[in-house]
């Protein structure tokens, strides 16, 4: 078997990997993109995508395929629902524009990454599906090696000047990093998951509504003019088959008083556990971590993919440092800078998650207490506008000197 050369190996092609094997080739740095799915299942598996503005614009710009303008809806605030019983139930809009001058685009992520793929083909990408890695090694050197097996079974064997785990929550590249154990990272479970539906019905709303209801939370989100999809918090352990839809439609419909939810036929239905999660390490010598590889946020503050495109653009930028300039400055300050972004998005995801959510055996004070929360974000301008800020996102860093000023002075550059 020969042992193939490239200077960036990128395990995973999903939204992580394929941005960074954008940003690599604009500085002129080879790189083999490798992921274990086919394109089909990459393509094919329908995932949430709220993008925050500057993912969009980053998007926008990577090969002439990407259709985020296009076929992306913006949406320029949520609604808040949330109240005691039916008659002093509560509704409120956060409007981004207003609070904060900025918007979200809902576009599904496996629609972004259609577009990637098709983008990264064209420019010529090495991108190889149905390829598993097994093995990495060599990350305390400056030759760090991967090893698996391809599509058609044979074992392979690459050398790389680094390596990137952008593999996601299973990472195959994470033990490497954390010396050792799998899960090697800051962890919490929560006590509830979301019970997801996609159905054929036009919209109930024209933006999400994120319902906080005496009997449990429910979002009400979209996909198209006639594919919607809508959430209830569930147990854990709830067997998506066990409903019929007509309980579905029950259970959502009595989470979101005062909003007449369209109804349709029910064409998949999951259950989502809910995790947070953050890898103690996200960088040993020549190899790193990114996106859900890194980290895991529940979903509802929609934070996932917009994550991932920060923690690239600053692993892009310490890259480009260490592989054209032979600089490992920017590499030594990715944890910290990644981690501070990473930190407020856990913070937010988690807010917003034990804010909506009725957690099993909450007792009245809490429940009240909640209440009271709510009422205190969208009754003062300032607590919109966290809201806001946070949804929409914070600034993305795109330059090395970056790594080290905050927040304030990054929104001065953006
Ligand atoms: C979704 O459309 O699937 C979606 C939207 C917003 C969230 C989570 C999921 O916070």
């Amino acid at each position: 078997m020969t042992i193939e050369q490239t200077r960036v190996a990128i395990v995973g092609a999903g939204p992580a990997g394929l941005v960074l094997s954008h940003l690599l080739e604009q500085a002129g740095i080879e790189s083999i993109v490798l992921d274990r799915r086919s394109r089909e299942e990459i393509e094919g598996t329908i995932r949430a995508g709220i993008l925050e503005q500057g993912a969009v614009d980053l998007l926008a710009t990577i090969g002439d395929t990407s259709r985020v303008h296009t076929s992306g809806d913006r949406h320029d605030g949520i609604e808040l629902h949330f109240g005691a019983a039916d008659e002093a139930f509560e509704r409120h809009r956060i409007d981004f524009p207003a609070l904060t001058g900025r918007s979200v685009w809902l576009y599904p992520q496996h629609e972004a990454l259609i577009d990637l793929i098709a983008a990264r083909l064209a420019a010529g990408q090495d991108l190889r599906f149905g390829t598993t890695v097994e093995r990495v090694w060599g990350v305390d050197s400056d030759r760090p090696r991967i090893a698996g097996t391809t599509a058609e079974g044979a074992p392979f064997e690459i050398e790389a000047e680094f390596v990137v785990g952008a593999d996601g929550s299973r990472s195959a590249i994470r033990p490497a990093v954390t010396g050792g154990s799998h899960a090697g990272g800051y962890f919490r479970e929560y006590p509830f998951a979301w019970f997801g539906i996609l159905c054929e019905a036009p919209r109930s709303s024209a933006e999400l509504i994120y319902s906080n209801s005496p009997d449990g939370f429910a979002l009400i989100s979209q996909r198209s003019e006639t594919v919607q999809r809508m959430y209830f918090q569930c147990d854990p352990e709830a067997d998506p088959e066990a409903l019929s839809e007509a309980e579905i439609w029950d259970t959502l419909q009595a989470r979101t008083p005062g909003t007449e939810l369209r109804e349709g036929r029910i064409f998949q239905r999951d259950v989502l556990r809910f995790r947070s999660f953050v890898s103690h390490e996200l960088r040993r010598g020549r190899a790193a971590l990114v996106g859900d590889a890194a980290h895991t946020v529940p979903p509802t503050g929609a934070k996932g993919m917009n994550l991932a495109i920060g923690d690239v653009l600053l692993l892009g930028v310490a890259l480009k440092e260490l592989l054209l300039h032979g600089s490992e400055r920017g590499l030594d300050a990715y944890p910290e800078a990644a981690s501070q972004r990473i930190w407020k998005a856990q913070h937010f995801s988690w807010w917003m998650t034990s804010m909506l959510h009725l957690a099993p055996g909450t007792s009245d004070f809490d429940r009240l207490r909640q209440l009271g929360e709510l009422r205190t974000v969208v009754e003062s301008e300032a607590g919109r506008t966290y809201l806001a800020e946070a949804y929409t996102g914070w600034p993305y860093r795109t330059t090395l000197s970056d790594v080290s000023r905050n927040d304030e002075d990054s929104r001065d550059m953006s």
